[in-house]
């Protein structure tokens, strides 16, 4: 894998879709074993979840159902801007269900904090929070996170959905923003 220049920024290869495809894996039986013999609804959050989820749904062998929400928080650049704006609520009927929110990546928190405040006025079963990235060394709030499926260290991060100045979602691998 190469190097690759989107806009003014350069960002070297990072982690590949294989790395990525097994740490799915991984999420996906252990969420299984949790949900034999429920059906949960998994809730993407997008528009960084695409790749995320689609792949996620590939690996479950349970049965389930799917909705998405959408929010935005960096609007644009390298660092989360601190604002959540709610672009679309939850597309899916949640009403006494075994809710599972899907993120790609976690970062500040700020979001993750948004969804909570916003999950906790609807009538759900149950509700768990698992997303695809984590960067432990940002992350500021005390909210649990129930799964994960890789750490990364505190570098901006495109690709497998991702994206910089909108783009580079369609990478299938994930590249990290070079130091000058
Ligand atoms: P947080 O609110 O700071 O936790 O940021 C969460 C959201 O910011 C994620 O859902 C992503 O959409 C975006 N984000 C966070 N880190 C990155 C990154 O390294 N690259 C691209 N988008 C990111
Ligand atoms: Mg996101």
């Amino acid at each position: 894998m190469k190097e690759i220049k989107i806009l003014d920024k350069t960002f070297t290869p990072f982690i590949t879709f294989q790395e990525i495809d097994h740490a799915i894996e991984r999420m996906t039986n252990t969420l299984y074993e949790e949900y034999k013999g429920k059906v949960p609804v998994f809730v993407g959050v997008l528009n960084g979840v695409i790749m995320f989820f689609s792949d996620f749904l590939k690996h479950y062998k349970g049965d389930c159902e799917i909705g998405f929400l959408q929010l935005s928080s960096y609007h644009g650049g390298v660092e989360s801007s601190g604002k959540i704006e709610l672009i679309a609520d939850i597309t899916a009927d949640i009403a006494d269900r075994d809710v599972v929110i899907l993120e790609d990546i976690i970062d500040t928190g700020n979001t993750l904090e948004y969804l909570y405040n916003l999950l906790e006025m609807k009538p759900v079963k149950s509700i768990k929070i698992a997303t695809l990235f984590f960067k432990p060394e940002v992350y500021k709030k005390e909210l649990n996170i129930d799964l994960i499926g890789m750490d990364i260290p505190n570098k901006f991060v495109v690709g497998y959905g991702l994206d910089y100045e909108g783009l580079g979602r369609n990478l299938r691998d994930l590249y990290q923003l070079k130091e000058e």
